[in-house]
């Protein structure tokens, strides 16, 4: 099989139910670069894919800040799972692992991706992969895929020949009715019922006021499948919806990912986002929910928005995963200060006294955060017993729901979370930290 260096971006036009081609991305050394096809450029209703980073015009355009492909195009491809799927089919049919480009994942990840985008191999033609499989079906070729098994190539093509959607977990597109569902797969290699853990945050999600994609279990073999419904889809509607990650947004790839922060994001908010105080003042509380549910992974592919050519929204809130973990402090993945304000510790207290970066007040936040603590005591049971959790499973889940560490503190001036925040940060020299521990 020869590299791919070329491939066409359609896109699906705000409102629109057919994709257009809107132009082309191109190996260039070592980065991707893009350039608008000039009769998408003649249209009237072209809008750029992201701003800033492809605005309209004619002139080819090399990713921006260091970066190896323009972050929406980047957002249009698979992770580490969508990635390994792809490797097997494509390694399958002979080529060797050089053929594995970004342009190559870009162009197999099929045409059910995520978003609004999808990438060809024709500008003119239009090509959708079929990749909804019964979930039985979907499941066997999982095990087989994660277990690094070679494929029967058309088993492959017959249930994963899109397997686009990115992050790390086992995960399909299905389809129920007009709806369409992103399913994630319970593993044998599960340290614990992870995806129980998933539902149980996200159905508290919901009960605590957050707006945040419907999910439901389904089952097959005893194995728990998490279904849950795409925010990129209308419902019996072929309009699909361009999505950024808040990597994207902060113009940020994988390698800078650590300097993502909520404080950033909710800058962005204040200039870009539709509806910005209400969204701002969601991002707070999905942070807060974040910590008091374990939620350590909240990085910034797990945040996103919709962009319609002018303007982003934010989109419900998704993969929010408690991890269980038997130690004290613990960090959240992307920080919640703002520019140098690199503090990230998994503590409410940390998140309260910047709530002026999310638009509230210390009291406003208060609230918020009194209110997520006394709907997940109340409701954490009936919804642990609609998970289907075991007793063992269950209490280990309460430990981090919320964990003691991210109470420590709350209601104080925060003196102690602040000195591990210093820890954490480098602030104090080892002899400091070890007289801290002492006090
Ligand atoms: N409800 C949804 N609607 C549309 N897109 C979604 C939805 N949920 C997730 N996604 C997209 O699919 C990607 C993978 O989903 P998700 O983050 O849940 O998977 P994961 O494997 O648990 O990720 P991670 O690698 O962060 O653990 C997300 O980054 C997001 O782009
Ligand atoms: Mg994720």
């Amino acid at each position: 099989m020869e590299q791919v260096d070329r491939a066409y971006v359609w896109v699906w036009l705000p409102g629109t139910e057919e994709p257009v081609p809107a132009g082309m991305a191109y190996q260039d050394g070592p980065v991707v670069s893009f350039a608008y096809g000039r009769r998408y450029l003649e249209r009237a209703d072209a809008i750029p894919l992201f701003l800033p980073d492809l605005p309209l015009g004619t002139d080819p355009i090399r990713p921006k800040n260091g970066l190896e492909i323009a972050g929406v195009l980047r957002d249009a491809g698979p992770d580490s799972w969508g990635q390994r799927v792809i490797a097997n089919r494509v390694l399958a049919r002979g080529a060797d692992v050089s053929a594995l480009s970004d342009l190559t994942y870009l162009v197999e990840s099929g045409s059910n991706r995520i978003g609004g985008l999808d990438v060809q191999r024709s500008p003119t033609t239009y090509v959708a992969q079929p990749d909804h499989a019964p979930l039985e079906d979907l499941l066997h070729v999982a095990d087989l895929v994660a277990a690094g098994e070679d494929v029967d190539p058309r088993l492959l093509g017959a249930t994963f020949a899109g397997s686009s959607a990115g992050g790390a977990r086992p995960k399909a597109s299905v389809r129920d009715g007009g709806r369409e569902l992103l399913a994630k797969f319970e593993m044998p290699t599960d340290p614990w019922p992870i995806v129980r853990g998933e539902f149980v945050a996200m159905r508290l999600a919901v009960l605590c006021g957050l707006d945040a994609a419907p999910v439901r279990l389904a089952e097959v073999d005893h194995r728990a499948i998490l279904l849950v419904e795409r925010f990129d889809r209308r419902p019996e509607s072929c309009e699909r919806k361009i999505v950024v990650s808040a990597l994207t947004m902060l113009g940020l790839d994988e390698r800078g990912a650590r300097y993502a922060s909520y404080g950033d994001l909710a800058e962005i908010m204040r200039h870009r986002f539709t509806a910005p105080a209400k969204a701002r003042r969601e991002l707070f509380a999905r942070l807060t929910f974040n910590v008091l549910t374990g939620n350590t992974d909240d990085h910034a592919r797990n945040h996103a928005a919709t962009w319609d050519g002018r303007m982003l929204s934010l989109t419900p809130a998704y993969d929010i995963c408690p991890y269980l973990r038997a130690g004290g402090e613990a960090t959240q993945a992307m920080a919640i200060g703002a520019g140098s304000d690199t503090y990230r510790m998994a503590n409410v207290q940390g998140c309260i006294e910047r709530a002026a970066l999310f638009g509230l007040s210390s009291a406003e936040a208060r609230e918020i955060v009194d209110h997520q603590r006394s709907v997940i005591d109340r409701e954490f049971d009936a919804v642990a017993d609609e998970a289907g959790l075991a007793s063992v499973d269950r209490r280990a889940l309460r430990k981090v729901m919320p964990h003691w560490y991210a109470l420590a503190d709350l209601g104080t001036r925060g003196s102690r979370v602040r000195r591990h925040a210093g820890i954490v940060n480098g602030l104090y020299s080892p002899g400091e930290i070890d007289r801290l521990r002492d006090e």
